[in-house]
């Protein structure tokens, strides 16, 4: 977690570009002036061989690319309201899902979750000529007018009534850069949000996968490129020419060399056969034969589940469950094989040779992984677990019938069209993320049905890991009336039911070898304008530049604003993660938010001089107070200003 003490950027939505330049200025600070970049100074630090002048070079580049880059720019002046009744098990949750326009979403987070996101998975609009999404298209337009079209967003905070969200038909004369221009602010800011380690993958067809290899080689750089996967599906007999039954993957690191040399995925069926051979180890001890005999009869009754195939691996022993292998192969090496035990020489069969060295050998005795059937004729014992993982590969095959059927079975109708498949994702989740970081996050900004979190929480019912996600998805409108008589108004609406659903399910599952996933539930939020008078977030960068802002304003809350509401919209901008565990208190009638062991407290309703002597007592790093509180008592807050100061604590009034 960020510590809030050394965190000087209070109110803003962070700016991308102040980041990089803080970066760039912590490389090479040679290049800085007075805050201001040399250019000519920066040349000198890289070289001059390294610069381009002028004239022709290498680029990806198309009309409204430098706009797409102030939108990006630009700070955002809207926040997220916690909608408890849209959530399940809001208090303890872990999960996150936000309803709202995923740029200003992402603007929201960036200061909360800067490098903290693992995984990031999308799978956005695809361009195919029928496909709406959100873009900047109207050129004439001046910048100004389109952020503040962009930021006044409807109370529901949709944008659906600007006309943002509209058809982008390949007779568009900006049909590409359309989609260029949307997807680059996003990509952006999704790799600001990753870790060093982390890493993102963007579904994508032939419609723009060209452009989105160079866009992410723009923003990630290609030194982080790590594979183009090719998603077969379905043969199609119905085109003209060649029938394309493939997608892609695009799969990009925020630092190659940061993330893991090799990724694993478990063999099917072989994660249920460890936890049953633990459970027969604990239930039986040093008696392997029984512990083995048992294991039999559990294969037996799991004749019907993946687990099936790995039957050979039926022998328990203290280092695990194995297979008896043939030591020998046609290529083989030949030679006198000696029992290390007894000196007899163990007789090779014709046209055969060992798989192993003398040495070797006598390394696998000791070990006790050799079975000796007689004393002439061996068994090598294979593990299962040394065997039980493949390395991923750039190619693979799921054809799309089985997600969407598995996700009607699921829902009980046929309410989203084209779901990923779940499997895949989770195999994503699986490979690169892992069961033991307790720190991992994933995020889907285009969560469309959710896909990405129920596959997070099915990988994590498999393997006990506490992977967390974040889910952001518009409010778009669903059309069709069988699906609006069904409950469901948006798709949001069927993203969070089929989250509510796969929990449900998660937590009915639950026994001994699968435990119950801690904060099992999702807090839901909603992209809403500020609760507070114009944030002038854009220059405010210190404590005092925001109470001076503050000041602007006789009272900075809106009349209507709810005190969770105001809490939340604070977390964020003090760079807190909306799932931050919180504590409410009753101080002498008043109500206080704790969060970090009490180190940081927020008083948004009331306040009374009885509070200050047990608030200063809890020995808090800082206090954050709404100025409404005090009504119009400036002696009251003098005396808390003095109180905080003598104690060392950060007093900031708001
Ligand atoms: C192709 S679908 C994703 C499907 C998803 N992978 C699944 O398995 O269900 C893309 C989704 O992104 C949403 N979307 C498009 N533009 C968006 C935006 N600017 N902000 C948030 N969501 C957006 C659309 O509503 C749509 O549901």
């Amino acid at each position: 977690m960020s510590d809030p003490q050394n965190d000087t950027n209070l109110a803003t939505s962070a700016n991308p570009a102040d980041e990089r330049r803080a970066q760039l200025a912590a490389l090479i600070p040679d290049a800085f002036t007075e805050g201001k970049l040399d250019v000519a100074a920066l040349k000198r630090a890289l070289g001059e061989a390294a610069v381009i002048e002028s004239g022709e070079r290498y680029a990806l580049t198309w009309a409204g690319k430098a706009n797409a880059y102030k939108v990006l720019q630009t700070p955002s002046t809207a926040t997220l309201r916690p909608e408890r009744d849209k959530s399940v098990n809001f208090d303890d949750a872990q999960h996150v899902f936000i309803e709202g326009e995923n740029l200003e979403v992402l603007k929201v987070l960036q200061k909360a979750y800067f490098g903290k996101v693992k995984l990031i998975y999308i799978d956005p609009p695809y361009n195919t000529g029928s496909d709406s999404f959100i873009y900047p298209d109207r050129f004439q337009e001046s910048k100004e007018d389109y952020l503040r079209r962009l930021n006044e967003l409807d109370d529901d905070g949709t944008l659906m009534r600007e006309g943002f969200f509209r058809k982008n038909s390949k007779e568009n004369g900006h049909y590409h850069s359309n989609w260029l221009s949307m997807m680059l602010p996003r990509l952006y800011i999704a790799r600001n949000l990753l870790r060093e380690d982390g890493v993102i993958f963007v579904s994508c067809d032939d419609n723009e996968v060209h452009n989105l290899r160079g866009v992410m080689n723009e923003v990630f750089g290609e030194e982080n490129f790590i594979a183009q996967m090719v998603w077969e599906g379905a043969s199609k007999n119905t085109a003209d020419q060649i029938g394309v039954n493939h997608e892609y993957v695009l799969v990009f690191a925020r630092f190659r060399s940061s993330v893991p040399k090799v990724w694993a995925l478990a063999k099917d069926g072989v994660a249920p056969i460890l936890r049953e051979v633990e459970r027969l180890k604990l239930q039986h001890g040093d008696d392997f034969d029984a512990a083995s005999n048992d294991l039999a009869a559990w294969y037996r009754a799991n004749k019907a589940t993946p687990s099936f195939a790995n039957r050979r691996f039926r022998y328990i022993d203290k280092n695990g469950v194995y297979k008896e292998d043939d030591p020998t192969a046609p290529g083989g090496r030949k030679f006198k094989l000696i029992n290390p035990k007894t000196g007899a020489e163990i007789p090779l069969r014709a046209n055969r040779g060992w798989a192993f060295d003398q040495v070797e050998f006598s390394k696998l005795v000791e070990q006790q992984r050799i079975s000796f059937i007689s004393s002439i004729s061996i068994m090598v014992r294979r593990y299962l677990h040394e065997t039980d993982t493949l390395t991923p590969q750039s190619v693979f095959y799921q054809p799309a019938r089985s997600a969407s059927e598995r996700l009607e079975k699921f829902l009980g109708g046929s309410f989203f069209d084209y779901p990923k498949d779940d499997e895949v994702i989770r195999q994503f989740v699986e490979m690169a993320t892992d069961s033991n970081d307790e720190s991992c996050i994933a995020m889907d900004f285009f969560a469309g049905s959710a896909t990405t979190s129920h596959a997070v929480l099915e990988q994590n019912s498999r393997d006990g890991g506490q992977r967390r996600f974040v889910a952001i998805q518009l409010p778009e409108p669903v059309e069709d009336e069988t699906i609006q008589k069904a409950g469901f108004s948006t798709i949001a609406d069927i993203a969070r039911a089929r989250i509510s659903k796969a929990i449900q399910h998660i937590a009915s599952k639950a026994d001994l070898a699968t435990p119950p996933q801690l904060g099992l539930g999702f807090k839901s939020f909603r992209l809403t304008p500020s609760n507070f008078k114009q944030w002038r977030g854009d220059f405010i960068d210190t404590p005092e530049q925001l109470a001076e802002q503050i000041q602007l304003f006789a009272k900075g809350e809106k009349e209507d604003a709810q005190v969770e509401d105001m809490f939340y919209e604070l977390l964020l901008k003090f760079g807190q993660e909306l799932t931050t565990p919180v504590e409410t208190l009753e101080v002498e009638d008043g109500k206080v938010f704790a969060i970090h062991e009490r180190k940081m407290l927020f008083v948004l309703e009331s306040f009374a001089e009885a509070m200050i002597d047990p608030l200063v007592a809890m020995k808090p790093r800082e206090i954050i107070v709404i100025d409404g509180v005090f009504q119009d008592s400036d002696m009251l807050k003098s005396n808390l200003d003095l109180q905080c100061r003598d104690a060392g604590i950060r007093f900031t009034c708001i």
